[in-house]
């Protein structure tokens, strides 16, 4: 009977037939071990000699790396395979040759791995990375889907910036002038809560960055809640609540991914409600005081917000950045209009911002002067301005980038792992 490696537990002691790929094999002439992938698991198949057929013995002898192939055998329970399970087999027959599999045991350089991406996936940590991601992807739907919020998918071909006007892949869109491939879906989204109340939108967004850091990728997955009549201090009770789902999520269902990993669960343990809350301008006599030289004004970088977060073993909130190094839509602080009601939430053990997020500005008068002051054209953001003319709301939202956020909990060095097939300044292949 043809199964799944998932599916073994249910045919302890049945003959069963299972296709995959070849990951390794090694034998001592007296028997011969494969282990075999079918994307539902890995199992090894024991092959003992005086009970496999002389064929199948001399077959096993021509299996390579990634040969696709069918294996016949006894299911068999053993506590001490990964998994539970062994294959007793006694045919293996390969259905699609693989010669000269580029990707072999030894260690290959970062570059070397990222052109062969297309099979560098097949790899067991690249395998563990994928299904935290999966884990994640399903811990957010589930989260919000929970909470009654509704999905709006966003557009990605926009014709108003979202975000920063340096940072801007454009397009000719017919007699229309240009495209953009949409930064965000915050304004959308934005026009959507006043129709749901309660809304997300979870997709692709492009950022034109020059940024050749482990955190940046120009193409990426964001995650966009946006909620009516709640505020900045609402906001950041949901994304704490938001991010210990997650985390928990991935600890209850990933434990084994995360061992492949050899990610020390201990830190992401602690990551529970509340999180620790320090406004902009409490961060930087923090960073004055350990001896940086930054001054009030200027917008935090990656050191600095590394230095920030070690203090704490949770995530940490930072809120109310000054105006000037902060998008056009966030909302004036009343006790401080230098600042706006906005918060970062900085991931701990050195990962940085995996949250920004903000009230949002409600008064036309505000939000048009702002569109101004930055220079943007006001006339591609009639539609959002009429949001404050019809019935105007309180309203607030995040934005959680899903890479930074699976390097973190997965514990990988560069986000460029946190994603199957990554786009970066000098990376478009394959
Ligand atoms: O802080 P950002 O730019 O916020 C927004 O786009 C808002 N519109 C969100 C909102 O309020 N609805 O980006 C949000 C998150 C960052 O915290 C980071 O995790 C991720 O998106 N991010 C990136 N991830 C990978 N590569 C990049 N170049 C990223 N830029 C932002
Ligand atoms: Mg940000």
């Amino acid at each position: 009977m043809m199964t799944t490696i998932s599916q073994l537990r249910h045919h302890a002691g049945q003959q069963v037939a299972l296709q995959g790929w070849v990951m390794t094999t090694r034998s001592s002439g007296k028997i011969a071990f494969l282990v075999l992938r079918d994307g539902t698991g890995t199992v090894q198949c024991v092959f003992p000699r005086k009970e496999v057929s002389e064929e199948s013995w001399e077959r096993f002898g021509t299996l390579t790396q990634e040969a696709c192939v069918t294996v016949t055998g006894t299911v068999r329970e053993d506590a001490r395979s990964p998994g539970g399970f062994e294959l007793t087999a006694t045919d293996v027959v390969v259905t699609a040759p693989s010669v000269d599999y580029p990707i072999t045991p030894k260690e290959h350089g970062t570059s070397f791995l990222f052109e062969h991406r297309h099979l560098w996936l097949r790899s067991r940590r690249q395998l563990a990375i994928a299904r935290v991601r999966h884990e994640v992807e399903q811990a957010i739907h589930d989260f919000f889907y929970e909470r009654e919020f509704i999905r709006v998918d966003t557009p990605i071909l926009t014709g108003a910036i979202g975000e920063e006007a340096g940072e801007l892949f454009s397009t000719e869109y017919f007699d229309l002038g240009q495209a953009y491939l949409a930064q965000t879906g915050q304004l959308y989204v934005e026009a959507a809560a006043a129709a749901h109340g309660k809304v997300y939108c979870f997709g692709p967004t492009f950022r034109a960055e020059k940024s050749k850091t482990r955190r940046h990728l120009t193409e990426f997955w964001m995650c966009e809640p946006e909620m009516a009549f709640v505020d900045s201090a609402g906001n950041m009770e949901l994304q704490e609540a938001f991010i210990t789902h997650i985390v928990g999520r991935v600890l209850d269902r990933r434990a084994e991914e995360l061992q492949e990993l050899e990610r020390d669960t201990a830190p992401l343990e602690k990551v529970t409600g509340p999180f620790p809350r320090i406004s902009y301008t409490e961060a930087i006599s923090q960073l004055q005081a350990s001896g940086s030289d930054i001054e009030w004004g200027r917008d935090l970088g990656a050191d600095d917000e590394t230095l920030l977060a070690k203090a704490h073993d949770k995530p940490l909130f930072v809120m109310n950045y000054p105006k000037a190094v902060k998008a056009f839509y966030m909302k004036e602080n009343p006790d401080d209009p230098r600042t706006v009601l906005n918060n970062d939430c900085l991931a701990p053990e050195g990962y940085g911002e995996i949250i920004g997020g903000s009230q949002r500005e409600d008064n036309y008068d505000l939000l048009l002067g702002r569109i101004k002051a930055q220079g943007l054209d006001p006339a591609t953001y009639k539609w959002y301005l009429d949001l404050r003319q019809y019935g105007g709301f309180v309203h607030s939202g995040f934005g959680l980038g899903l890479e930074r956020t699976v390097a973190w909990i997965c514990g990988i060095p560069h986000i460029r792992e946190a994603i199957a097939f990554p786009r970066q300044i000098h990376r478009l292949y394959p």
